[in-house]
């Protein structure tokens, strides 16, 4: 085949050689695709993207599309095909017009791997306003992971009154004119080479730039943009930005935050996914600020725990007057015009509690450990869909259980997997064991204790498990990462406020936590130099892109801690910095429940005053000055 007329023809055989058989045929074997389906007289557009790459790059249009289109295959290999929604060539808003309910249906279709199949309105290259009748259908390979997505489009011309477009450069390029390169067309036999390295070779400047950029982490994006005005305007397009922040802070981030920017019946809010990229980056838009919110939770209470689930804030249990354990449901959404605390109504709730963790799970689904309940200590784990039609609390009884405690910490790796470590066991007595749960089967999940790597040989491997605590806190980062920060911990026959960090990379082999810095660190006093004072019963989040940042709690001596500290765990020798931040913190922080909502909300809850919990007053913590 040919980059010519006489390759269109040739492909216009093709395909209809290839209609008779009623299948499309790849290397990999035919696609499960019936073009029998489409209408007899339409020429359609076919395109195909690489689904292991980021963002669906197109690796492949044919002649109708580039017919249709007006826009050539070398200027559009290698990019995304949503600029076809934007009217002007390579115009980088989508048009007002575009359905986004398509668009979104469109996305949601990608990212679950499912069939679409529906009307889009797009654009030609000279802005005329098509009609595109489009499914999209994942090529799955042998290990069951798509690894394309084949497109056809039926375009028709779409009646709408527009204004012409404002340049001559809108216009599409004429093709050019007489007998292509001879390098590139050199002899019939050598024709499908030739396409494939005009694939290769020639993809536009544009599209070649943006494909390195979005290769270097922010902060450097932003330095060549200081370049020059073309790189300055290259670097100024928000799908290379969310590419960028994808690479940066990984696909879960980014989906949180575009989840949260466009609720579920909310007000939906415009992602700037440059600034998001510098206020996350530079930490410069990072303010405390107070939120009222209506609603009681009743009868009052403390020691409860809250998770967030999208934009609302779930509390599970607590401890009432005269110690009474509770075991009932709050909600909080504060993607609502109005927030309010509401009860949820949920059937077999778990038995009552308090020093317990609840944590969220992917989806709406929510998990309650252990904790401290009329009987006793607790080791028993209670799932709960939050979503569910009829919520219900489920008793997962995983097999081979770690030992009872209460004030132990737990958080959530790849959504569906429990890490519990520490706590008090009865008697008092301080733990230091590490458990997972996988949660992903619920019939079959099993406890499993990481226990300390004997095959550890780096200096700063924790041979032994780190000292026993309660009150510290657990930070997932960089995807299977955990940093564990502080605490109430064993010092020989002590127990003193800790203010050692430890981590665990639960993607090893043999996993061992290993302590970074802190007075714990072997054969050292704490390289960090400055480092947050001792403390329990603090908050600690972590932020997208894996920074942890702490604050408050119970430090010796003072009242409470408002001062923030960030570290990121992933430097060579991790460094505390203080966090200058303006607004008014919570008072009183610690013994209090944190959470962090969308990706970009720290939620401080229950700050004790001493004499009442108070939960019509919440702080915020917000990270980016987007959803504030
Ligand atoms: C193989 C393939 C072909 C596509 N063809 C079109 C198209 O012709 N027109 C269009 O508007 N979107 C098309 N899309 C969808 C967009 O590329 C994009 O996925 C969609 O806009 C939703 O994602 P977004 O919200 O990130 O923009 C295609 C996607 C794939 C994977």
């Amino acid at each position: 085949m040919e980059w010519d007329s006489d390759w269109e023809e040739e492909e216009e055989e093709m395909v209809g050689e290839r209609e008779e058989e009623g299948y499309l045929l790849g290397s990999g074997g035919p696609f499960l695709f019936s073009i029998g389906d489409l209408p007899e007289s339409a020429s359609f557009g076919f395109v195909v993207c690489d689904a292991l790459e980021l963002d669906y790059p197109i690796i492949y249009v044919n002649t109708t599309f580039e017919k249709v289109t007006g826009y050539r295959a070398e200027e559009v290999l290698g990019r995304n095909c949503r600029f076809l929604q934007c009217r002007g060539a390579f115009a980088q808003r989508r048009h007002t017009m575009v359905d986004p309910s398509v668009v979104a249906e469109m996305h949601r279709c990608l990212r679950e791997g499912a069939d679409f199949s529906g009307e889009v309105l797009n654009f030609s290259k000279d802005g005329a306003p098509l009609t595109n009748r489009l499914t999209l259908t994942p090529i799955y390979g042998d290990d069951d992971l798509i690894t394309h997505v084949i497109a056809v489009q039926v375009f028709t011309e779409a009646k709408l009154d527009l204004d012409p477009l404002p340049t001559a450069s809108a216009k599409a390029a004429p093709r050019p004119a007489g007998p292509p390169p001879s390098w590139f067309v050199s002899g019939p036999s050598r024709g499908q080479v030739c396409r494939e390295l005009c694939c290769l070779l020639q993809l536009s400047d544009e599209v070649l730039s943006q494909k390195i950029l979005l290769r270097l982490p922010p902060r450097d994006i932003a330095a060549v943009g200081l370049v020059c005005k073309r790189f300055y305007e290259l670097s100024r397009n928000e799908h290379l930005w969310r590419l960028v922040c994808r690479n940066a802070w990984g696909w879960e981030s980014v989906q949180a935050l575009e989840a949260a920017a466009a609720p579920p019946g909310g007000k939906r809010q415009p992602l700037r996914w440059e600034r998001l990229a510098r206020e996350l980056t530079t930490l410069e838009a990072v303010a405390w600020r107070r939120l009222s919110v209506g609603g009681v939770v009743e009868p009052s209470r403390c020691n409860f725990s809250t998770c967030a689930v999208g934009n609302r804030v779930v509390l599970f249990g607590g401890e009432g007057v005269n110690m009474q354990p509770m075991n009932d449901t709050f909600v909080l959404d504060l993607g609502a015009t109005r927030p309010e605390w509401r009860p949820v109504n949920v059937a077999s709730p778990p038995p009552g509690r308090w020093g317990h963790t609840l944590s969220s799970l992917n989806g709406s689904r929510l998990v309650v450990f252990g904790g401290c309940g009329t009987q006793g200590l607790l080791n028993d784990v209670f799932l709960l869909d939050l979503d569910a039609k009829s919520p219900t609390w489920r008793d997962i009884s995983g097999l081979s259980p770690p030992p009872a405690r209460s004030w132990h910490s737990s958080c959530t790796l790849d959504g569906s997997t429990l890490l519990v470590t520490g706590g008090c066991a009865d008697a008092g007595v301080l733990l230091n064991d590490t458990f997972t749960l996988d949660l992903t089967a619920e019939n079959t999940a099993t406890w499993k204790e990481i226990l300390p790597s004997g095959t550890a040989t780096a200096a700063t491997a924790w041979k032994e498990k780190p000292p026993p605590r309660l009150g510290h806190t657990l930070s997932v980062y960089g995807g299977r990462k955990v940093l564990m920060f502080g605490g109430l911990a064993k010092s020989g026959p002590l127990r003193l406020r800790s203010s050692d960090v430890f981590t665990l990379d639960l993607a090893q082999e043999e996993p061992c936590w290993r302590c970074i810095t802190g007075s714990a660190m072997p054969g050292a006093g704490n390289p960090a130099g400055a480092g947050p004072p001792p403390r329990l019963d603090h908050v600690a989040a972590s932020l997208p892109g894996g920074r942890v940042l702490i604050f408050g709690g119970s430090v010796a001596g003072l009242h409470s801690a408002s001062q923030l500290y960030v570290l990121d765990p992933a430097e060579e020798e991790p460094r505390w910095r203080i966090l200058t931040v303006p607004g008014r913190p919570p008072r009183f922080a610690w013994g209090h429940s944190t959470c962090v909502v969308g990706g970009t909300r720290i939620v401080v809850l229950g700050g004790q005053t001493g004499e009442e919990w108070m939960l019509g007053e919440l702080y915020e913590l917000s990270l980016a000055s987007f959803g504030s």
